[in-house]
């Protein structure tokens, strides 16, 4: 059972991973449209990813016969200034998807919700892999730099980080 205020901060939560997919999938779309089609497909698998980790929160409220609530989502930018500032803001989102997780664990802790607190560590672990492969994008980036060959080299560099990321799933 849980309680209103977790029910509700759940729920919260849930919009903030649907916006996450969504933004994801503005920014698969507007890398297809730059002809960077790795790039494109390494968010179209980030879009599935955190549309996974909405689900799995949806699912375990019903488990905890609490209500799930479908939430409305903010439309996402569809304009980006470079791939490099994508990056940029994506790890930035992460960031702030951190830092909801953590005060999600912290109200588990104070409602002496263990359960809730079990669930939580999975997004723990997640956010943490999460901003390390950001991180390690913005690195390569860096190391490319912007010069006249950089977007293929970016996009030859993320498509290898995807099939390594995607492999990675499949056996997790
Ligand atoms: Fe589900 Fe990337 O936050």
């Amino acid at each position: 059972m849980l309680t209103k205020k977790m029910e509700s901060a759940l729920n919260n939560q849930i919009e903030m991973e649907a916006y996450a997919s969504f933004l994801y999938l503005a920014m698969a779309s507007w890398c297809e449209q730059q002809g960077l089609e790795g790039t494109s497909n390494f968010f179209y698998r980030q879009a599935a990813e955190e549309h996974d980790h909405m689900m799995r929160i949806f699912k375990y409220i019903l488990e905890m016969d609490g209500k799930a609530v479908v939430p409305s989502i903010d439309k996402p930018p569809h304009e980006f200034e470079s791939v490099q500032a994508l990056f940029a803001d994506v790890y930035t989102h992460e960031q702030k998807v951190t830092g909801a997780i953590n005060q999600l664990v912290e109200l588990s802790a104070n409602e002496n919700d263990h359960s809730t607190h079990n669930f939580l560590q999975w997004y723990v672990m997640e956010q943490r892999e999460e901003e390390a492969l950001m991180r390690t994008i913005l690195d390569k980036l860096k190391l490319i730099g912007t010069g006249p060959q950089s977007l293929y080299f970016i996009d030859k560099e993320i498509t290898d980080i995807n099939s390594q990321a995607a492999s990675q799933g499949e056996e997790a």
